[in-house]
């Protein structure tokens, strides 16, 4: 495409500018909707940018697959990943895999996150949630709603849930900041490669460590399940294991905060809706899925094509990669009317953001919870709420939103 800087799309500094990400999609989704993108240090794709065709792959796992590669990273990182883990991506996730062995490995945990589960953790939620109020609260009425409240509720919930201890938060979030998003923890010392090699293996580390102590002394948590869960007759690989509880304890949080810091921010920018939801709770329920819709935290997940397909009138042949661009997807006005409007009155959502398919968010009955309770929560308690700052996006191409939201705020 003539004009256009598709180098953006995997360039991870390109996504703390949204709105130049935005027109990019938009002109996409316009002009050349599965375009052929061939970008320096990184495979050859195609960027799928339109709604109906996202849909259709995620639709079609027969035909486009989650192996060898469900995301988008260097190929130097890919060679390294190989070398070091005996996988280019470095872990072996849920999100990883296909067909029945990635059936029999989301049935191990899937009715922790199945809503009835969901609605008995409710109480317990909404006390973590009070908590986090308490701690705005405590705060003098200023503070980054992003890293001071955002990172850490949804952080507390998952990692509860797993069976992580509370003075472990920190570093699990600092592993999971590492693995999403490494170009923006750079130092002279550390490369890219490094940073992410580093997460990984922190993770695979300290999984491997609570696994051992699930396995001789059981609680009721998922960490247990996981430890002692048994596919066929046989207790899952290390590798398998560790990369299970990477992606609870990584997709399980930076996705909801992400959601919840870029949802109080569109309320700071639409103070009608922001009204509307004080005046009228009930639409809470409908209000948080439209903050996941509008900053849709994961901007893409990657297929291999298994057969040679056509794609959006482009012939893709068999073992080319295609890009899923959720975040263009749910601004394509063509599938979800006035898309490009923030609008928490909009009708039952048919959003990507979660995915679709077989591989569809397991977590999304727990995510969507999490923001409706801490808003139910917060709203009735505030006098006033604005904006203290110019809000910071997190440099990543793969989980994205804010990394800093300054408020100023006064308490009832
Ligand atoms: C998968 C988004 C919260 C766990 C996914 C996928 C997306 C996504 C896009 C891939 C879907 C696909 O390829 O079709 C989100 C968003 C969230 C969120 C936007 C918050 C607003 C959570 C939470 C958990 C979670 C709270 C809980 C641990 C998972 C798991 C998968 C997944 C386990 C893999 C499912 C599979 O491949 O079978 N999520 N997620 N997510 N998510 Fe979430």
């Amino acid at each position: 495409m003539t004009g256009t800087n598709t180098d953006l799309l995997t360039d991870s500094f390109a996504y703390t500018r949204p709105d130049e990400v935005h027109a990019l999609l938009d002109s996409l989704r316009q002009e050349a909707p599965v375009c052929y993108v061939n970008p320096e240090g990184i495979r050859p794709y195609w960027a799928v940018t339109r709604y109906e065709d996202i849909k259709y792959i995620e639709s079609h796992p027969e035909l486009f697959s989650a192996e060898p590669r469900a995301v988008i990273i260097l190929e130097e990182l890919e060679k390294v990943n190989l070398e070091r883990f005996g996988d280019i991506q470095g872990v072996k996730t849920l999100v990883h895999m296909d067909g029945d062995q990635h059936t029999k490995l989301r049935r191990i945990t899937r009715d922790w996150f199945m809503p009835a589960n969901i609605k008995r953790m409710r109480d317990h939620v909404e006390s973590i949630a009070a908590g986090f109020i308490e701690a705005m609260e405590g705060k003098n009425g200023e503070c980054d709603f992003a890293a001071d409240i955002a990172f850490w509720y949804p952080l507390r919930v998952v990692l509860q849930l797993i069976g992580v201890p509370e003075q472990d938060e920190q570093h699990i979030l600092t592993l999971t900041q590492h693995l999403f998003a490494p170009e923006g923890y750079v130092t002279d010392e550390q490369d890219v490669t490094a940073i992410y090699l580093g997460a990984v293996q922190g993770m695979a580390d300290y999984f491997t460590q609570l696994a051992e102590a699930r396995r001789a002394d059981p609680k009721d948590d998922i960490a247990s399940v996981l430890a002692n869960a048994e596919v066929d007759g046989e207790a899952l690989d290390p590798f398998t294991l560790t990369s299970y509880f990477v992606l609870l304890a990584t997709a399980g949080h930076d996705t909801t905060s992400a959601s919840i810091a870029g949802g109080l921010l569109a309320l700071l920018q639409h103070p009608e809706q922001l009204q509307l939801l004080r005046d009228e709770p009930e639409r809470l329920n409908a209000a948080a899925d439209e903050m996941i819709r509008w900053v849709t935290p994961v901007k893409h997940f990657a297929r291999t094509v298994l057969e040679d397909t056509e794609l959006g009138g482009q012939k893709i042949p068999k073992g080319d990669t295609v890009m899923m661009l959720f975040d263009s997807a749910n601004r394509d006005e063509s599938a979800i009317a006035n898309a490009r409007e923030f609008d928490i009155t909009r009708p039952a959502s048919r959003h990507l953001a979660f995915g679709h398919g077989r591989h569809n968010c397991l977590g999304s009955h727990l995510a969507r919870m999490e923001i409706e309770t801490f808003y139910r929560l917060l709203l009735p308690r505030l006098e006033s709420i604005e904006l203290a700052g110019e809000p910071q996006f997190i440099p990543s191409h793969f989980v994205s939103g804010l990394q800093s939201l300054p408020i100023r705020y006064l308490f009832k």
